[in-house]
């Protein structure tokens, strides 16, 4: 096996970690000797072993002259876990502590180094220690299984990704609001596999009014995200499923910070239901900046997917907060419907927010676009 493909196989391994390790990073880790794994680990779950140390306790074989093969940067700092680089110079030290160039694993390849300005110095510390170090193999994969993770710890902020279901024409719903289903079973598959992958999924008070979702990965095996409901005076019913369902204390609901001491606050708040005041923008609404800012830094959520609708995602798209969209796209005309950006207030076709085309794959009937925006370098 190449280096290349033990990469493909710790990025494989690195998946295992779904839905568990956030805010920290899904890392996956194999340990080649003549060409053949010897040893594999993964981060499991927050706080847990890391995953090259994982491996090295798993090796079935001596690590002398190994290659240890990682999708991250081995971290030189002590967090929940002791630093990564001391395991691995470790496998090195003779009994008396000395280091011997002979033992242990020889050289470390890395995908992609580590931006958390905390845990750096490892790629320095591995070659002070005499270990031959590559880095960059498979680097964009790496990139991207961990893109969540890059963005909160640079900037405290969470990954936001926008998503929606329109028809040909760009509608989310009829003109009535009706959305059910617009698209097939495999979006719907693949949009529950984004719920089960991300920290939160938000939606506005217009979406819980009409449609009472439920907001969980059903479709998909993985664990219920925080459910983010925007609703700036509470008019939403206690009632709906968000707010009392056995999930309810997954939800959060960002409302002003007059509602927020309301009785209808405390009542949520009886019902395990998190109210979360945040500061009001100049129309009078919630600030998204600010929410996405207080989902950051107050409760570590590294990654939100925002489902809608029309205002909430015109209002994403306008202040510049989405750093990926997936649009599933039904081959359906609705005509005078709901669309999705209908909100957005365009001048000029030089203003209008402009998109790079990253993935067009079939899903079903549907079409799976996956964009990132042209971000202005002004
Ligand atoms: N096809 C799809 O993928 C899809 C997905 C979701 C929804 N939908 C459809 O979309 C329709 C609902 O869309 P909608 O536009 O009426 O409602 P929405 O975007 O879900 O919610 C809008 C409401 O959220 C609250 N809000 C608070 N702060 C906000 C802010 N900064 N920006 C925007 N909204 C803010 C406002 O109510 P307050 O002022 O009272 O707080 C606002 O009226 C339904 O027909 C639903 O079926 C379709």
């Amino acid at each position: 096996m190449t280096e290349y493909q033990a990469m493909g196989r710790a990025l494989e391994l690195a998946l295992r970690g779904t839905g568990k390790v956030s805010p920290n990073p899904r890392v996956g880790c194999v340990i080649l000797r003549d060409g053949e794994i010897i040893a594999e680990g993964w981060h499991d779950h927050f706080g847990g072993m890391h995953a090259e140390v994982h491996a090295l306790t798993s090796a079935r074989s001596s690590l002398d002259g190994a290659t240890l093969v990682v999708t991250l940067e081995p971290c030189a700092h002590h967090g929940k876990q002791p630093p990564c680089t001391d395991a691995i110079i470790a496998t090195k030290r003779r009994p008396d502590g000395t280091l011997d160039p002979e033992r242990g694993i020889r050289r470390v390849v890395i995908g992609m180094r580590d931006p958390n300005p905390a845990a750096g110095g490892g790629l320095e510390k591995l070659q002070q220690a005499g270990i031959e170090v590559t880095v960059g193999v498979r680097e964009q994969e790496c990139w991207w299984l961990n893109r969540f993770f890059v963005k909160h710890v640079t900037t405290g902020k969470p990954y936001v990704i926008g998503k929606a279901a329109i028809s040909l024409d760009g509608c989310i719903a009829t003109r009535d609001g009706a959305s059910v289903w617009i698209s097939g079973e495999e979006s719907r598959r693949r949009s529950h596999a984004l719920r089960a992958e991300v920290d939160a999924v938000l939606v506005g008070r217009g979406t819980v009014q009409r449609d009472d979702p439920h907001l969980g990965p059903r479709l998909v095996r993985g664990k219920m995200p925080r459910r983010i409901v925007l609703d700036t005076h509470l008019r939403l019913a206690p009632t709906h499923r968000v707010f009392s369902d056995s999930h309810r204390m997954r939800t959060v609901v960002c409302t002003s910070p007059q509602a927020a001491v309301t009785s209808t606050a405390e009542l949520l708040k009886r019902r395990g239901v998190m109210v979360l005041p945040v500061p009001l923008d100049e129309k009078g609404r919630l600030s998204l900046a600010a929410v996405f800012d207080v989902l950051g830094e107050e409760l570590l959520v590294s990654s939100v997917l925002v489902e809608g609708g029309q205002e909430v995602l015109s209002g994403c798209v306008a202040d510049g907060l989405l750093d990926e969209l997936h649009l599933f796209v039904a081959p359906m005309l609705l005509g005078a419907g709901i669309g999705a950006f209908g909100r957005l207030a365009v001048e000029s076709l030089s203003a209008a927010p402009r998109w790079h085309y990253h993935a067009i794959s079939r899903a079903g009937d549907d079409l799976h676009i996956v964009l990132f925006p042209q971000r202005s370098s002004a």
